[in-house]
């Protein structure tokens, strides 16, 4: 891993920049009337802004056959460069049918807004179950991510593309930092070392005492939870952002610890996700990444540390970011801590750790979550939420 003067090189060496210009902009404008048109769905529409700031660097567009076919097999670029989750827009053969090569290709948003354009350079067909067993490693349709590459159409368009405007979050403005901001912000901070955090669940303790046995030996902590599409059952991105709120303002050392926004949708693909999450995040400046047990896993698809064992696959200079690899913590009762079986001699019956799915059944009967679980004023703030919904 090279940190060099100004941050860790993003991946592949550049830091892709797809917005465009205002120039571009009136151009495409001017056009838009006469294009063809692509509606984007929440996923796709996401995975644009994700390629326009950068943060899916080295990726300029959606994803071509010779990338794709690479990618689900061996988890690589066709250039050879790490990369383990597909990013593609699959359409239905109606919509793909009268497009041509070459042509631009105007992305609306589910409302049927012009975000996007896209310089359409192949159509091709993909194996659905191919991709499913690889990246998914099931082909059961009960698993969320594959039931999005079942539901999708057969075509994938690909080319490079261009972000109308950079709009602000509707909801969470003040924390919409790109990967060029983040940079930013880590030198201004005389960060060298930053670990990055993934979530798409409320802040635990378990969380916050991974994040905080991370910070002890970095510089700065870049929390960076996930507010794109994620599966119904999950907690909204809103209740989740009220209880980082809360935890930076009584929990956290403000000069330490960075809260911003992942836009990006979740995939549930386990380990393939988990080496994603750490690319995306080496492209905002981290130097570090953490992963827990069970990382960006779903039901019972993947072994506890499958998603740290994934890393060992890979050359560290190639990825060139630094997983940290944490066991699974619980509170100790002996010690009266949060811990893991690497740092506690405690029995099974000492540990208290709780299931998402057990916390969601106390929050839904109005119970809070108890202080070895979750930091009062945020297990006040998901009782409060859970009434509310
Ligand atoms: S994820 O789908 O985004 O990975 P979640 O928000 O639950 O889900 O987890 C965020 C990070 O914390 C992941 O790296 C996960 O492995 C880790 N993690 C969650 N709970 C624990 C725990 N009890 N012990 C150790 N790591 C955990």
């Amino acid at each position: 891993m090279s940190v060099i003067k100004d941050g860790i090189a993003p991946h592949g060496g550049t830091l892709i920049n797809r917005l465009a210009s205002s120039a571009q902009k009136q151009e495409f404008e001017s056009k838009a009337e006469n294009l063809p048109r692509v509606a984007l769905d929440q996923r796709a529409a996401s995975d644009l802004v994700m390629i326009a700031i950068g943060g899916f660097s080295p990726i300029s567009g959606f994803m071509g056959q010779a990338d794709y076919e690479k990618v689900v097999t061996d988890m690589r670029l066709a250039s050879g460069l790490p990369w383990s989750v597909p990013v593609t827009l699959s359409v239905t053969e109606a919509v793909a049918e009268p497009l041509q090569i070459g042509q631009l290709v105007r992305l609306d948003d589910e409302t049927g807004r012009f975000i996007g354009v896209l310089e359409l350079s192949e159509k091709y067909t993909y194996d659905k179950k191919k991709e499913a067993i690889n990246v998914y490693r099931t082909d059961e349709d009960k698993h969320p991510g594959v039931k999005v590459v079942y539901d999708q159409g057969p075509i994938n368009l690909a080319g490079d593309v261009w972000l109308l405007e950079r709009d602000p979050h509707p909801l969470f403005p003040s924390y919409q930092i790109d990967p060029a901001q983040s940079r930013a912000q880590f030198r201004d901070r005389g960060w060298r070392t930053i670990v990055g955090f993934q979530t798409r669940n409320p802040i635990h303790r378990a969380h916050e005492y991974i994040q905080k046995c991370a910070l002890e030996t970095v510089d700065g902590l870049f929390l960076h939870p996930l507010v794109g599409a994620t599966k119904s059952d999950d907690i909204p991105a809103d209740v989740r952002m009220r209880c980082y709120e809360i935890m930076m303002e009584h929990y956290f050392p403000q000069d330490r610890v960075i809260l911003a926004i992942n836009p990006s949708a979740m995939r549930y693909a386990g380990p393939r996700e988990a080496i994603f999450h750490a690319l995306i995040r080496k492209n905002y400046g981290c130097t570090h990444f953490i992963v827990g047990r069970d990382h960006a896993g779903v039901g019972d698809y993947y072994g506890t540390y499958d998603a740290q064992a994934i890393f060992d696959e890979f050359e560290p200079a190639e990825l060139g970011i630094v997983p940290m690899k944490f066991e699974h913590a619980f509170y100790c009762t002996r010690t009266s801590t949060m811990a893991t079986t690497k740092t506690s001699p405690a029995t099974p019956e000492e540990r208290i750790h709780l299931s998402g799915t057990k916390v969601r059944s106390l929050l839904r009967d109005g119970k809070q979550p108890p202080p070895e679980f979750s930091r009062p004023e945020v297990a006040a703030e998901l009782v409060k939420a859970m009434q509310t919904s």
